[in-house]
């Protein structure tokens, strides 16, 4: 059993909601989400019961990777707004008691960055080796094998025809990436990080943060991984060593700021190493648990292998089931509203910190882009579709945005919803104040309860607080014995809640007891 944490921080009781911007609110009319239309929300989120707030990049991009492409890492794109309209954000968000970390980007740049243009502008130039170079072999071959994400295996490497050197892209070849070799592009990126940390921010959402460290000798992969993108193989030693420095950097502010890291390697051991000894990230994503089908032996697995290695890792877990990258959790379960809803007991009731996605709380699918409609080279505009705000179309936009809506809009308004107590937006925020409220929730300890393989019950406890977590992957009624009485603290079915448990659990419900 896993053993209760004494004393906690805040990053690990939080329940984070991430606000990707383009698609959350559009104050200004130009059919693109902005800071602006964020700061509109808050009460909202704050109403909601999620504590703190991831925001993807609004920084000034030439949007080739809708912002994950940085252009200049301390400003705000247009698009989104000014700095001012963020300083605004924060300041409001912070009197609401909610956190904001924000996303950097520090394995790569837009090829539009002034260091970009000024390191490809010739081989002598001082910013040259702030990025990766390498000579053509002899037959104008590239340097190694590895393969660039977006590109169905082709090559990391572009042939930059003024200077005559390959660079290195781990995504698109507008995402040249940077070499944390050099000791100046570090210390400029440790200026980034102090820049947003005197604005006001809590922590960062580290994207790729595993792939900013290289194998200085540029190794080839064996054959059989050549295919395979090589920011999902990127495993350097020494990127521990400049994450080691990012946490003290952070250490050395106020307020436990703190990192979360985009470790895409889609191994728990390897993922858990970038924890170091408490001294690398505080937190990095799972991401097997966001490819996992609804099954209770897959889940069940999934769960074991994280606490076991976190555990001897001494690194604190955390969960996610849907995000900016990946199909929606109710698209990828299937199932309908109950499996969305019972995947949000699974999301918060587990040990660890939940990462929702927006819309989550409404129970969104991914849209169904139309080919003339889809923009993102990577095949991900369907589950980064706009929030519905209103019934009436276009639903709290002030005309079409970017991208289409999913299914339904008027019906899963945050509007529609908010008016009906039996909504999914509603089961959300009772699931959150109910969490909030129970120290055994967010920092108690994870124990398996004994069930049929169609069910996962757990018990979660602190020295004064307890609560049992029950899903149902099951189309009929199942029933499960446990010691001692308890009452129904939140339901995926409404009318069951506050009902004393009686050990039958109906189809795909999902519940939190608490003992009577
Ligand atoms: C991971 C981000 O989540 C994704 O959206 C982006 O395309 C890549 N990193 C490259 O920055």
């Amino acid at each position: 059993m896993a053993e209760a944490v004494s004393s906690v921080a805040w990053w690990e009781e939080a329940v984070f909601y991430q606000i990707y911007p383009r698609s959350f609110s559009d104050s200004s009319g130009s059919g693109v989400g902005d800071l602006r239309g964020i700061t509109a929300h808050l009460d909202d989120l704050v109403w909601l019961g999620v504590d703190a707030l991831w925001i993807s990049p609004f920084f000034k991009s030439p949007m080739r990777d809708f912002g994950y492409d940085v252009s200049d890492y301390c400003e705000v794109d247009p698009l989104f707004g000014t700095l001012a309209d963020f300083d605004r954000l924060i300041e409001n968000a912070h009197a609401l008691g909610l956190r904001v970390i924000i996303d950097w980007v520090p394995a790569h740049t837009s090829s539009d960055h002034a260091w970009f243009l000024d390191a490809r502008s010739s081989r002598d130039s001082a910013r040259r080796d702030w990025y990766v170079w390498r000579d053509p072999g002899p037959n104008g071959e590239v340097p190694n094998n590895w393969a660039s994400a977006f590109s169905d295996g082709g090559p990391a490497w572009t042939l930059d025809q003024h200077t005559g050197q390959f660079y290195l892209h781990s995504f698109l070849s507008e995402q040249p990436d940077l070499n944390w070799a050099n000791p100046d592009l570090r210390a400029a990126m440790h200026d980034t990080l102090r820049f947003w940390l005197d604005r006001g921010v809590d922590g960062f959402r580290a994207d790729v943060v595993h792939n900013i460290g290289k194998d200085a000798a540029l190794a080839s992969v064996p054959a059989k991984l050549e295919k395979i993108p090589h920011c999902a193989l990127n495993d350097a030693d020494v990127t521990h060593d400049f994450l080691r420095d990012i946490r003290e950097l952070l250490g050395s502010y106020a307020d436990q700021r703190m990192m979360v890291g985009e470790v895409f390697l889609l191994d728990v051991e390897r993922m858990a190493t970038y924890h170091g000894r408490g001294d690398e990230l505080h937190l990095a994503f799972n991401f097997p648990a966001i490819f996992l089908p609804w099954d209770a032996a897959a889940w069940r697995n999934c769960i074991d292998t994280t606490y076991g290695v976190l555990e001897r890792h001494r690194a604190w877990p955390t969960w996610v089931v849907s995000n900016h990258d990946f199909s929606r959790q109710r698209t990828r379960f299937g199932g309908g509203e109950d499996r969305a809803r019972a995947a949000a007991v699974l999301l918060l009731g587990l040990r660890g910190t939940p990462f929702m996605y927006m819309g989550e709380e409404l129970g969104l699918e991914d849209a169904d882009v139309p080919e003339e409609a889809r923009v993102d080279p990577g095949g991900r505009d369907g589950c980064r579709a706009p929030i519905p705000w209103e019934v009436e179309s276009p639903h709290g936009w002030q005309k079409e945005p970017w991208l289409p809506f999913s299914p339904k809009p008027a019906e899963r308004s945050w509007q529609a919803q908010r008016s009906d107590p039996d909504s999914v937006l509603h089961f959300y925020r009772r699931l959150l104040v109910h969490r909030r409220q129970s120290p055994a929730l967010w920092s108690g300890s994870f124990e398996w309860l004994p069930t049929d393989e169609h069910l996962l019950a757990w018990r979660r406890g602190t020295d004064s607080d307890e609560r049992v977590v029950i899903i149902s992957f099951a189309d009929e009624q199942r029933t499960i014995d446990l010691d001692g009485d308890y009452q129904v603290a939140v339901s995926t079915k409404l009318p069951d809640e506050g009902q004393v448990f009686r050990g039958e659990i109906s189809p795909t419900n999902a519940i939190v007891l608490q003992p009577v």
